[in-house]
């Protein structure tokens, strides 16, 4: 700590607001000057420190993006993942790295999607948590985003958010909540208004962050997200993001006349923080090399890519490959201020699965330029090619010029030249396996009926190569499995659908957002939430339920019927029978991934607490369980369920 200290009035106003992009004021040496940086999923630092350039940035591990980690359905590897960055942060001296975001995918058209968990908030809250765990296991803090309700980017700056309390609580507050359990030092707030009042100001949410999620940290502006740095302060806004001269010289004219309660409350909140990054870097040690950051960046995406559709011909066979499509030769990530600069040269597709042991070789054939748009490049000669081999594996999908911070994709699916591109190749093709390298749902019902194969690479990292190959070939065994619905259609999403213009977005699907609605009414879709193929076959038996203080210990067993060991995610669902309010079907209240080997069987148990039957009370303002029946669903996914029973649940839970 900088010694006792009494700021001045003038330092007070400064410590609120930043000094530059990525650090804060250090009123004349009594603070600690500490930096943040970009985040999540790896380090995104401007060389030059001053400013916000997304270009000239240090290259550091890129590592899958937040789509392809849930999608791994394994907590764990989010702690493995924060403590990667945290020693990530240590070799650059950054203090806090800015992230992890947890909003919920209400819109597949959401151009931030891939920067985000899930259309759950469960899943989403409890990778954040681990997360942020892992991160600050490091003394490295961690700034958890966007608070909230910024589910999509076209009017973020402007747009209100109409949401009603219940759906708050239940769908967009409660992976900040579970995140909140693992102290975050700061959480950020979003540039959107909630109900009329822009986040920055919203001292009726920041009041639920502090007084019921035991938020304890400072609470930081979205980069630009102040419009009036007196009201922020006044609503409990602590930090003012970036340096802004205008704002410093208003707050600064008026400083007599501001609330001094608050600024000191803010003042003491930064300094604290100063103190705690002081502190913390005192007792930071890299405890990992740059390989095993590495292996970590590989595990995750081997553990994340989901299959999703598998005629007989994957894992491939003794035969000649032929790899073409744009992703196969270079880095496919989401733009903006997560774009990461990986340490790492692009290895090939090629490359790895001849590395694997594959008789691969690569051809160009479709290439994007730029948005939705693609040219055909060598089509014909890779048509030519393509019929002379035993397989084609062709990689498609969407660069950050169509998926990328501060807009929304138009439409889900890719572009004209890639679907007929894919066609062209089908119809060549002995066997056609299609790669998907992108960040959220695509439309694949124009083609996907002539694929023998579709992989979801994701945003896969700097191994992305390297784990695609092996899942093809048959080194990993799939085991990833989808953490937000694939609608049939755009049309098909409530929300899409629902009321907006320049100034509101009316979140009119309340509950129904993601598998909630299309489970509660009926409706098809491409891929239910959940789902995922593995190269072994796995089958549910056993279900007990049993009471335990005011929770419900759930168990089962998973049998793996093939003969070859794989992960299996299990998902527990829960559904009120005799409700008296409106609930989904069903909700998501636990899941675990495990590993079972050939012909074995491995036994689960999972406890599901009281919350885990509840709903939010608007009337009583409280959490609250109605006695009556429930039944627990055991789920492959959404859409199959392999095990149900019921329960009767009393009066004292
Ligand atoms: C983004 C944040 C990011 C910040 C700093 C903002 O535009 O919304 O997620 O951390 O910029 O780059």
């Amino acid at each position: 700590m900088k010694g006792k200290r009494e700021l001045t009035k003038e330092q007070k106003i400064r410590s609120v607001m930043g000094a530059d992009f990525w650090t804060n004021y250090d009123a004349d040496g009594s603070l600690y000057t500490f930096v943040v940086s970009d985040g999540p999923v790896g380090l995104r630092q401007p060389l030059d420190r001053t400013s916000s350039e997304q270009k000239d940035c240090i290259r550091s591990v890129a590592y899958p993006s937040f789509q392809i980690l849930s999608q791994s359905w394994d907590p764990e590897l989010a702690y493995e993942m924060g403590k990667s960055l945290g020693n990530d942060c240590i070799e650059q001296k950054v203090d806090i790295l800015l992230g992890p975001g947890v909003n919920i995918k209400r819109l597949p058209t959401n151009g931030r999607n891939f920067e985000y968990f899930s259309e759950d908030p469960y899943v989403a809250g409890a990778f954040a948590k681990r997360y942020i765990e892992g991160v600050q296991s490091m003394h490295v803090g961690t700034s958890l985003k966007h608070f909230c309700c910024n589910s999509s980017e076209i009017s973020r700056q402007w747009a209100s958010m109409e949401v009603d309390e219940r759906t708050l609580r239940e769908i967009y507050l409660p992976a900040f909540e579970k995140a909140c359990e693992a102290q975050p030092w700061t959480v950020m707030c979003s540039y959107n208004l909630v109900n009329g009042v822009r986040m920055s100001e919203n001292a009726k949410l920041y009041r639920v962050l502090r007084e019921e999620f035991g938020f304890d940290g400072v609470i930081v502006s979205d980069w630009d997200a102040v419009k009036d740095s007196e009201a922020s302060l006044n609503a409990g806004l602590n930090w003012e993001m970036p340096y802004n001269e205008a704002h410093q010289r208003e707050m600064l004219a008026k400083a007599e006349k501001l609330d001094e309660k608050k600024l000191d409350e803010s003042a003491a909140r930064v300094a604290a923080l100063a103190d705690k990054c002081e502190a913390e870097s005192k007792l930071r040690r890299q405890d990992m090399t740059l390989q095993e950051r590495r292996a970590v960046a590989q595990k995750i995406e081997e553990e994340g890519i989901v299959l999703l559709k598998n005629e007989g011909v994957l894992p491939l066979k003794a035969g000649k490959v032929f790899v073409t499509g744009a992703p196969a030769v270079r880095y496919y990530f989401g733009g903006g201020s997560s774009n990461v600069y990986p340490e790492r040269d692009f290895e090939p597709l090629a490359e790895a699965l001849a590395a694997e042991g594959a008789n691969a070789e690569y051809g160009e054939s479709v290439w994007e330029t730029n948005g939705h748009q693609s040219h055909l490049g060598n089509l014909k000669e890779a048509v030519l090619r393509a019929a002379q081999k035993d397989v084609t594996v062709l990689c498609v999908g969407e660069p950050n010029t169509c998926e990328y911070e501060s807009a929304d994709r138009q439409q889900i699916r890719l572009s004209k030249e890639e679907e007929a591109a894919i066609h062209a190749l089908a119809e060549a093709s002995e066997k056609l396996v299609v790669v998907v390298y992108a960040g959220a749902a695509i439309d694949m019902s124009d083609w996907i009926g002539e694929a023998d194969a579709v992989l979801w690479a994701g945003y896969g990292g700097e191994f992305v190569s390297r784990a695609v190959a092996r899942v093809l070939t048959g080194k990993v065994n799939p085991s990833g499995k989808l953490t937000e619905t694939f609608p049939l259609s755009l049309e098909d999403v409530p929300a899409e659908n629902a009321y907006r213009d320049e100034a509101v977005m009316v979140y009119s699907e309340g509950l129904n957002v993601g598998y909630r609605y299309f489970d509660t009414f009926g409706v098809p879709v491409l891929f239910p939430f959940g789902y995922g193929l593995s190269y072994s076959r796995f089958e549910y038996k056993n279900l007990t339920l049993s009471k335990e203080g005011d929770g419900v210990m759930v168990s089962f067993d998973i049998e793996n019927v093939s003969d070859i060991g794989g992960k299996e995610a299990a998902q527990v669902y829960v559904r009120e029978i005799t409700k008296e309010v409106y609930r989904p079907y069903k909700e998501l209240k636990a899941f675990k991934k495990v590993f079972v080997g050939a012909k074995e069987k491995v036994h689960v148990a999972l406890f599901l607490d009281r919350r885990a039957f509840a709903y939010y009370s608007v009337a009583r303002d409280a959490w609250t369980v109605k006695p009556g029946v429930f039944e627990i669903l055991i789920g492959k996914n959404a859409e199959q369920v392999a095990l149900r029973k019921k329960i009767a649940i009393g009066c004292d839970m």
